[in-house]
Protein backbone atom coordinates (compact mmCIF):
# COMPACT_ATOMS: atom_id res chain seq x y z
CA UNK A 1 0.00 0.00 0.00
CA UNK A 2 1.47 3.37 -1.00
CA UNK A 3 1.14 5.96 2.09
CA UNK A 4 0.29 9.27 0.37
CA UNK A 5 -0.36 11.18 3.83
CA UNK A 6 -0.47 11.39 7.09
CA UNK A 7 -3.88 12.15 9.11
CA UNK A 8 -3.36 12.99 12.32
CA UNK A 9 -7.49 12.75 13.69
CA UNK A 10 -6.68 13.11 17.39
CA UNK A 11 -4.57 16.36 18.82
CA UNK A 12 -5.71 18.07 22.07
CA UNK A 13 -7.96 15.42 23.69
CA UNK A 14 -7.86 15.22 27.75
CA UNK A 15 -10.33 14.17 29.69
CA UNK A 16 -11.41 11.00 31.90
CA UNK A 17 -15.01 9.78 32.52
CA UNK A 18 -16.39 8.27 36.43
CA UNK A 19 -18.28 5.49 37.27
CA UNK A 20 -21.57 6.43 36.13
CA UNK A 21 -21.47 9.41 33.86
CA UNK A 22 -22.00 10.39 30.34
CA UNK A 23 -20.09 12.25 28.49
CA UNK A 24 -21.07 13.56 24.99
CA UNK A 25 -18.88 14.30 22.12
CA UNK A 26 -19.82 16.12 19.20
CA UNK A 27 -18.66 17.79 16.15
CA UNK A 28 -18.99 18.25 12.56
CA UNK A 29 -18.43 14.94 10.58
CA UNK A 30 -14.75 13.95 10.17
CA UNK A 31 -13.48 15.75 13.70
CA UNK A 32 -12.03 12.68 14.78
CA UNK A 33 -15.28 11.36 16.82
CA UNK A 34 -15.08 7.68 15.88
CA UNK A 35 -11.16 7.55 16.03
CA UNK A 36 -11.78 8.77 19.60
CA UNK A 37 -14.16 5.95 19.90
CA UNK A 38 -11.79 3.16 18.66
CA UNK A 39 -9.08 4.70 20.24
CA UNK A 40 -10.49 3.84 23.85
CA UNK A 41 -11.55 0.64 22.92
CA UNK A 42 -8.39 -0.54 21.41
CA UNK A 43 -9.41 -0.86 17.83
CA UNK A 44 -6.59 2.25 17.02
CA UNK A 45 -3.35 2.82 19.15
CA UNK A 46 -2.91 5.90 19.39
CA UNK A 47 0.43 7.11 18.43
CA UNK A 48 1.06 9.05 21.38
CA UNK A 49 -0.52 10.39 24.93
CA UNK A 50 -1.93 7.74 26.89
CA UNK A 51 -5.13 5.62 28.32
CA UNK A 52 -5.30 4.84 31.82
CA UNK A 53 -7.99 2.46 32.96
CA UNK A 54 -9.18 1.95 36.72
CA UNK A 55 -10.17 -1.77 37.00
CA UNK A 56 -13.48 -2.24 39.33
CA UNK A 57 -11.20 -2.56 42.61
CA UNK A 58 -9.93 0.56 41.82
CA UNK A 59 -6.63 -0.37 40.37
CA UNK A 60 -5.03 1.62 37.59
CA UNK A 61 -3.48 0.07 34.31
CA UNK A 62 -1.48 2.03 31.87
CA UNK A 63 -3.56 0.02 28.31
CA UNK A 64 -1.91 2.84 25.95
CA UNK A 65 0.58 0.27 24.17
CA UNK A 66 -1.82 -2.52 24.60
CA UNK A 67 -3.79 -4.52 27.04
CA UNK A 68 -1.70 -6.72 29.18
CA UNK A 69 -2.88 -10.65 30.01
CA UNK A 70 -3.43 -9.33 33.38
CA UNK A 71 -6.15 -6.66 32.50
CA UNK A 72 -6.93 -8.11 28.95
CA UNK A 73 -10.08 -10.01 29.91
CA UNK A 74 -11.85 -7.54 32.57
CA UNK A 75 -10.95 -4.39 30.04
CA UNK A 76 -12.79 -6.39 27.05
CA UNK A 77 -15.68 -7.27 29.20
CA UNK A 78 -15.44 -3.65 31.16
CA UNK A 79 -15.70 -1.64 27.91
CA UNK A 80 -18.24 -1.86 25.00
CA UNK A 81 -19.15 -0.09 21.97
CA UNK A 82 -21.82 0.42 19.77
CA UNK A 83 -21.23 1.43 15.92
CA UNK A 84 -22.39 4.25 14.00
CA UNK A 85 -23.78 2.05 11.03
CA UNK A 86 -25.77 -1.40 11.86
CA UNK A 87 -25.65 -2.46 8.68
CA UNK A 88 -21.75 -2.85 8.97
CA UNK A 89 -21.32 -3.99 12.60
CA UNK A 90 -23.27 -7.91 12.74
CA UNK A 91 -21.63 -10.48 11.02
CA UNK A 92 -23.98 -11.58 8.58
CA UNK A 93 -23.28 -15.81 9.13
CA UNK A 94 -23.96 -15.44 12.38
CA UNK A 95 -27.48 -16.19 13.89
CA UNK A 96 -28.55 -13.00 16.55
CA UNK A 97 -28.65 -16.05 19.26
CA UNK A 98 -25.05 -15.92 18.48
CA UNK A 99 -23.90 -12.71 17.87
CA UNK A 100 -25.67 -12.40 21.34
CA UNK A 101 -23.76 -14.81 23.26
CA UNK A 102 -20.37 -14.44 21.52
CA UNK A 103 -19.07 -11.82 24.03
CA UNK A 104 -20.75 -13.99 26.92
CA UNK A 105 -18.80 -16.85 25.30
CA UNK A 106 -15.96 -15.32 24.94
CA UNK A 107 -15.82 -13.96 28.89
CA UNK A 108 -16.71 -17.65 29.81
CA UNK A 109 -19.89 -16.57 31.83
CA UNK A 110 -22.07 -19.46 31.32
CA UNK A 111 -21.77 -22.96 30.86
CA UNK A 112 -24.84 -24.42 30.18
CA UNK A 113 -26.60 -24.23 27.29
CA UNK A 114 -30.43 -23.53 28.51
CA UNK A 115 -28.95 -20.83 30.67
CA UNK A 116 -27.35 -19.04 27.64
CA UNK A 117 -30.76 -19.75 25.52
CA UNK A 118 -32.51 -17.91 28.61
CA UNK A 119 -30.17 -15.06 29.11
CA UNK A 120 -30.54 -14.60 24.63
CA UNK A 121 -34.80 -14.22 25.08
CA UNK A 122 -34.39 -11.74 27.91
CA UNK A 123 -31.48 -9.56 26.39
CA UNK A 124 -34.10 -9.61 23.21
CA UNK A 125 -37.24 -8.79 25.16
CA UNK A 126 -35.00 -6.39 27.22
CA UNK A 127 -34.43 -4.29 24.01
CA UNK A 128 -37.76 -4.72 22.93
CA UNK A 129 -37.17 -7.72 20.00
CA UNK A 130 -39.37 -10.87 20.43
CA UNK A 131 -37.54 -13.44 21.70
CA UNK A 132 -37.77 -16.04 19.08
CA UNK A 133 -35.61 -13.59 17.25
CA UNK A 134 -32.09 -15.44 17.93
CA UNK A 135 -32.87 -18.08 15.02
CA UNK A 136 -32.79 -15.20 12.81
CA UNK A 137 -30.33 -13.62 10.52
CA UNK A 138 -29.36 -10.33 10.47
CA UNK A 139 -30.84 -9.58 7.37
CA UNK A 140 -34.30 -10.06 7.88
CA UNK A 141 -34.11 -7.12 10.44
CA UNK A 142 -34.32 -3.10 9.75
CA UNK A 143 -31.86 -0.51 10.76
CA UNK A 144 -33.39 0.20 14.21
CA UNK A 145 -33.95 -3.65 14.88
CA UNK A 146 -30.43 -4.43 14.30
CA UNK A 147 -29.24 -1.39 16.29
CA UNK A 148 -31.30 -2.85 19.22
CA UNK A 149 -29.26 -6.16 18.71
CA UNK A 150 -25.91 -4.42 18.81
CA UNK A 151 -27.24 -3.22 22.38
CA UNK A 152 -28.81 -6.60 23.57
CA UNK A 153 -24.88 -7.79 22.30
CA UNK A 154 -22.96 -4.68 23.57
CA UNK A 155 -25.06 -5.05 27.30
CA UNK A 156 -24.54 -9.01 27.51
CA UNK A 157 -21.51 -8.80 29.34
CA UNK A 158 -22.54 -6.07 32.09
CA UNK A 159 -20.02 -3.18 30.69
CA UNK A 160 -19.24 -0.45 33.14
CA UNK A 161 -18.82 2.08 30.16
CA UNK A 162 -20.59 1.68 26.66
CA UNK A 163 -19.43 3.82 23.91
CA UNK A 164 -22.49 4.62 21.84
CA UNK A 165 -20.89 5.91 18.28
CA UNK A 166 -23.64 8.18 16.91
CA UNK A 167 -26.32 5.45 17.30
CA UNK A 168 -29.13 6.55 15.26
CA UNK A 169 -27.55 8.59 12.61
CA UNK A 170 -27.83 5.72 10.03
CA UNK A 171 -31.89 5.23 11.41
CA UNK A 172 -34.87 6.91 9.90
CA UNK A 173 -35.89 10.19 11.96
CA UNK A 174 -39.31 7.95 12.91
CA UNK A 175 -37.00 5.11 15.47
CA UNK A 176 -34.35 7.47 16.37
CA UNK A 177 -35.74 8.48 19.69
CA UNK A 178 -37.22 4.96 20.38
CA UNK A 179 -32.87 4.14 20.26
CA UNK A 180 -32.15 7.03 22.69
CA UNK A 181 -35.17 6.23 24.79
CA UNK A 182 -34.04 2.31 24.75
CA UNK A 183 -30.51 3.40 25.82
CA UNK A 184 -31.76 6.05 28.68
CA UNK A 185 -33.60 3.16 30.06
CA UNK A 186 -30.88 0.79 29.89
CA UNK A 187 -28.20 3.05 31.58
CA UNK A 188 -30.45 3.70 34.22
CA UNK A 189 -31.16 -0.21 34.99
CA UNK A 190 -27.34 -1.12 34.24
CA UNK A 191 -25.96 1.82 36.41
CA UNK A 192 -23.28 2.18 33.25
CA UNK A 193 -21.15 5.26 32.40
CA UNK A 194 -21.99 6.45 28.72
CA UNK A 195 -19.44 8.05 26.21
CA UNK A 196 -22.33 9.17 23.62
CA UNK A 197 -21.01 10.45 19.97
CA UNK A 198 -23.00 12.92 18.32
CA UNK A 199 -23.09 15.33 15.90
CA UNK A 200 -26.35 16.69 17.20
CA UNK A 201 -25.55 19.07 20.14
CA UNK A 202 -29.31 18.73 21.19
CA UNK A 203 -29.07 14.84 21.32
CA UNK A 204 -26.40 14.85 23.24
CA UNK A 205 -27.61 17.52 25.83
CA UNK A 206 -30.21 15.05 26.57
CA UNK A 207 -28.41 12.54 27.28
CA UNK A 208 -25.04 14.26 29.15
CA UNK A 209 -23.76 15.10 32.63
CA UNK A 210 -20.75 16.60 30.15
CA UNK A 211 -19.94 18.07 27.29
CA UNK A 212 -16.91 17.71 24.95
CA UNK A 213 -17.37 19.51 21.50
CA UNK A 214 -14.21 18.41 19.00
CA UNK A 215 -13.27 20.43 16.14
CA UNK A 216 -10.41 18.85 13.68
CA UNK A 217 -8.93 16.21 16.41
CA UNK A 218 -9.20 18.79 19.57
CA UNK A 219 -11.59 19.47 22.12
CA UNK A 220 -12.17 23.12 21.66
CA UNK A 221 -14.72 23.53 24.69
CA UNK A 222 -15.57 21.18 27.50
CA UNK A 223 -18.06 21.99 30.59
CA UNK A 224 -21.41 20.53 32.44
CA UNK A 225 -24.18 20.07 29.82
CA UNK A 226 -25.87 23.03 31.62
CA UNK A 227 -22.81 25.50 31.03
CA UNK A 228 -22.33 24.09 27.18
CA UNK A 229 -26.14 25.11 27.20
CA UNK A 230 -26.67 28.48 29.13
CA UNK A 231 -22.59 29.76 28.41
CA UNK A 232 -21.52 28.38 24.78
CA UNK A 233 -18.34 30.15 25.02
CA UNK A 234 -16.23 28.99 22.36
CA UNK A 235 -17.27 30.50 18.70
CA UNK A 236 -17.66 26.65 16.96
CA UNK A 237 -19.64 25.57 20.25
CA UNK A 238 -21.58 28.74 19.51
CA UNK A 239 -21.99 28.40 15.75
CA UNK A 240 -23.14 24.66 17.03
CA UNK A 241 -25.93 26.16 19.49
CA UNK A 242 -27.06 28.76 16.98
CA UNK A 243 -28.40 25.84 14.76
CA UNK A 244 -30.70 24.25 17.22
CA UNK A 245 -34.02 25.64 16.60
CA UNK A 246 -35.52 25.51 19.81
CA UNK A 247 -32.31 27.32 21.55
CA UNK A 248 -33.35 30.87 22.09
CA UNK A 249 -29.99 32.74 22.22
CA UNK A 250 -31.91 36.22 23.09
CA UNK A 251 -33.37 34.77 26.71
CA UNK A 252 -28.97 34.14 27.22
CA UNK A 253 -28.21 37.02 26.11
CA UNK A 254 -26.11 35.45 23.18
CA UNK A 255 -25.77 36.20 19.79
CA UNK A 256 -25.79 33.94 17.44
CA UNK A 257 -22.62 32.62 15.15
CA UNK A 258 -23.15 31.35 11.99
CA UNK A 259 -20.97 28.47 10.64
CA UNK A 260 -19.84 28.54 6.73
CA UNK A 261 -18.38 26.64 4.56
CA UNK A 262 -16.61 23.11 5.76
CA UNK A 263 -13.62 22.01 8.15
CA UNK A 264 -10.25 21.66 6.69
CA UNK A 265 -8.79 18.86 5.24
CA UNK A 266 -7.05 16.70 8.65
CA UNK A 267 -3.36 16.01 6.35
CA UNK A 268 -2.98 19.92 6.04
CA UNK A 269 -4.75 21.28 8.93
CA UNK A 270 -3.90 25.20 9.62
CA UNK A 271 -1.81 26.65 12.02
CA UNK A 272 -2.94 27.90 14.97
CA UNK A 273 -6.64 27.70 16.22
CA UNK A 274 -7.62 24.83 14.01
CA UNK A 275 -10.84 27.17 13.93
CA UNK A 276 -9.50 30.65 12.82
CA UNK A 277 -10.10 29.99 9.47
CA UNK A 278 -13.72 30.16 9.78
CA UNK A 279 -14.12 32.52 12.84
CA UNK A 280 -15.75 34.95 12.48
CA UNK A 281 -13.86 37.00 15.30
CA UNK A 282 -10.50 35.87 14.29
CA UNK A 283 -7.74 37.91 15.36
CA UNK A 284 -3.81 37.76 14.19
CA UNK A 285 -2.65 35.77 17.13
CA UNK A 286 -5.23 32.82 16.19
CA UNK A 287 -3.01 32.06 13.07
CA UNK A 288 -0.03 31.94 14.97
CA UNK A 289 -0.55 30.28 18.45
CA UNK A 290 -2.82 27.59 19.18
CA UNK A 291 -5.24 28.49 22.55
CA UNK A 292 -4.43 26.42 25.55
CA UNK A 293 -7.98 25.44 27.24
CA UNK A 294 -8.49 28.26 30.06
CA UNK A 295 -10.94 27.30 32.76
CA UNK A 296 -13.74 29.89 32.90
CA UNK A 297 -15.86 28.14 35.71
CA UNK A 298 -15.64 25.55 37.32
CA UNK A 299 -15.23 22.96 34.92
CA UNK A 300 -15.72 24.64 32.14
CA UNK A 301 -12.71 25.14 30.10
CA UNK A 302 -12.32 26.52 26.52
CA UNK A 303 -9.51 26.70 24.17
CA UNK A 304 -9.97 30.36 22.52
CA UNK A 305 -7.46 33.42 22.36
CA UNK A 306 -10.34 35.54 22.82
CA UNK A 307 -11.23 33.78 25.90
CA UNK A 308 -7.69 34.14 27.10
CA UNK A 309 -7.71 37.79 26.23
CA UNK A 310 -10.88 38.61 28.07
CA UNK A 311 -9.45 36.93 31.25
CA UNK A 312 -6.27 38.25 30.89
CA UNK A 313 -8.14 42.05 30.80
CA UNK A 314 -10.29 41.34 33.83
CA UNK A 315 -7.25 39.92 35.54
CA UNK A 316 -5.25 43.34 34.78
CA UNK A 317 -7.97 45.48 35.75
CA UNK A 318 -8.52 43.69 38.96
N1 LIG B 1 -8.55 4.64 7.94
C1 LIG B 1 -8.38 5.93 7.72
N2 LIG B 1 -7.47 6.38 6.84
C2 LIG B 1 -7.28 7.70 6.62
N3 LIG B 1 -7.97 8.66 7.25
C3 LIG B 1 -8.90 8.27 8.13
C4 LIG B 1 -9.16 6.90 8.43
N4 LIG B 1 -10.14 6.85 9.36
C5 LIG B 1 -10.47 8.13 9.62
N5 LIG B 1 -9.72 8.98 8.91
C6 LIG B 1 -9.78 10.46 8.93
O1 LIG B 1 -9.65 10.86 10.27
C7 LIG B 1 -10.50 11.97 10.52
C8 LIG B 1 -11.42 11.64 11.66
O2 LIG B 1 -12.34 10.64 11.26
P1 LIG B 1 -13.49 10.08 12.19
O3 LIG B 1 -14.14 8.94 11.47
O4 LIG B 1 -12.96 9.82 13.54
O5 LIG B 1 -14.50 11.31 12.24
P2 LIG B 1 -15.96 11.43 12.85
O6 LIG B 1 -15.95 12.64 13.70
O7 LIG B 1 -16.34 10.14 13.47
O8 LIG B 1 -16.87 11.71 11.58
P3 LIG B 1 -18.38 11.24 11.27
O9 LIG B 1 -19.27 12.21 12.01
O10 LIG B 1 -18.49 11.41 9.79
O11 LIG B 1 -18.54 9.83 11.72
C9 LIG B 1 -11.25 12.24 9.21
O12 LIG B 1 -10.59 13.29 8.55
C10 LIG B 1 -11.14 10.96 8.45
O13 LIG B 1 -11.15 11.23 7.06
MG1 LIG C 1 -17.83 8.77 13.17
Amino acid sequence: MQVTGYVKALEKVDFSISERETIGIVGESGCGKSTLGKTLVKIHEPTAGSIIYFDPNGKSYDITNGLTKEVRSTFRKDVQMIFQNPYDSLDPRMTIRDTILEPIQTHKLFKNLKDQDRYVRELLSKVGLDPDYGKRYPHEFSGGQRQRIAIARSISVNPRLLICDEPTSALDVSVQSQIINLLKQIQREHNMAFIFISHNLDVVYHMSDRILVMYLGNIVESAPSRAIFDNPTHPYTQALMSAIPNWNPRERKLGTVKLEGEPPSPINPPTGCPFHPRCEFRMDICARAKPEPTEISSGHFCACHLRDLTIDSSRSAG
